[in-house]
């Protein structure tokens, strides 16, 4: 899919989801006589989502992307941090009085296959959401709202009596979608929903996630490593390594213009449609850092050519170098995502 640039995002005013240093540490190790360690899984992560609006979140695999997603849905609880849904604090809410909530934010999962039970049929899977939250409907009127909600995602109510096996890849993923959808939700945390999919079905999913969000208004935070994906769907993007936010800004500002180098490396090598921008493949060696032990300083630094020695020295602040546009990195002076000649690969 080539990249086509989501418009530029409206400065969101009243956010529908905001989240105040969020921190999701795991305990692991330890045992009778050794005190155990703490995973930093999410550190100190601070963002808005306003109504209606798509988050892309990315990063390398173990950054903490999927840990976020299900602590912002409270389907953990966050060691520490505020997570402020319509104006409340979903940290300080125990599972009855969450419960009203729920309906509220629902989650897309990256495999439909497995998060679809085998034994239910579509209209129990679909439905299933309803009999909780709405008993007072009666079979007609669940019949009639799975109906509407398969139609949105492009199923026939005459597969509703059929089992998940019975499905393709992304016929599934569209039951997993109008499962999401069917107490209206205004919040989704779609978590790799594509990347389970062949390749030539994925365009389709991201099509409907379109189409979704334009009928029906519904804010997402859309983790995905797919960057043209990322790039064709969300407003804004958050860049995430090893727990923390390097870098967010709006979409079209972050392709053309990082301001992070972790960020630069990583976009380096998406195609841009646009001529007047050529740049260097910049391969990243090496693997993220354990988030057992993190590099003092900045996290990034072991990777980060343009490193220096001050950059040991203290947790970089996610700083606005320009409207709506955030990095966690000491050095204003470097002009990044450069242009250079097309097909050239940089090793760092
Ligand atoms: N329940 C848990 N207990 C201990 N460590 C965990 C737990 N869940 C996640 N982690 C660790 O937290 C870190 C972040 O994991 P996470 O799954 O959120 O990353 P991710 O960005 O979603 O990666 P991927 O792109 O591979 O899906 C990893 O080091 C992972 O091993
Ligand atoms: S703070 Fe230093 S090491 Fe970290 S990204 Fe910026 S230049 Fe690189
Ligand atoms: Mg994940």
């Amino acid at each position: 899919m080539s990249v086509e640039m989501a418009p530029a995002a409206t400065a969101p005013e009243i956010p529908l989801v905001e989240v105040r240093e969020l921190r999701q540490w795991f305990p692991v190790g330890g045992g009778l006589l050794r005190k155990h360690d703490m995973l930093r899984a999410v550190d100190d992560v601070s963002f808005t989502i306003a109504k209606g609006e798509v988050l892309g979140l990315v990063g390398e695999s173990g950054s903490g992307k999927s840990t976020l997603g299900r602590a912002i849905l409270r389907m953990t609880q966050p060691t520490g941090g505020q997570i402020l849904f319509d104006g409340r604090d979903l940290t300080k809410l125990g599972r009855r009085a969450l419960r009203p909530l729920r309906p509220r934010m629902q989650f897309i999962f990256q495999d439909p296959f497995a998060s679809l039970n085998p034994r239910m049929t579509v209209r129990q899977i679909v439905g299933a959401p309803l009999v909780i939250q709405r008993p007072e409907l009666n079979a007609a009127a669940r019949d009639a709202r799975i109906a509407e909600v398969l139609g949105t995602v492009g199923l026939s109510m005459q597969y509703a009596g059929r089992y998940p096996h019975e499905f393709s890849g992304g016929q599934r993923q569209r039951i997993g979608i109008a499962r999401a959808l069917i107490l209206e939700p205004g919040f989704l945390v779609a978590d790799e929903p594509v990347s389970a999919l062949d390749v030539s079905i994925q365009a389709q999913i991201v099509n409907l996630l379109i189409e979704v969000r334009r009928k029906l208004g519904v804010a997402m935070l859309f983790i995905s490593h797919d960057l043209a994906v990322v790039g064709h769907l969300c407003d804004r993007v958050a860049v995430m390594y090893l727990g923390r936010i390097v870098e967010i800004a709006p979409t079209r500002a972050l392709f053309r213009q990082p301001r992070h180098p972790y960020t630069e490396a990583l976009f380096s090598a998406v195609p841009v449609p646009d001529p007047t921008i050529r740049r260097d493949r910049i391969i990243l060696r090496g693997d993220v850092p354990s988030p057992l032990k993190p590099p003092s300083g900045c996290a990034f630094r072991g990777r980060c050519r343009y490193a220096l020695p001050e950059c040991a020295a203290a947790i970089p602040l996610l700083r606005q170098v320009e409207g709506g546009h955030w990095k966690r990195c000491i050095r204003d002076d470097l002009v990044l995502g450069r242009p250079g000649k097309r097909g050239a690969v940089e090793e760092m």
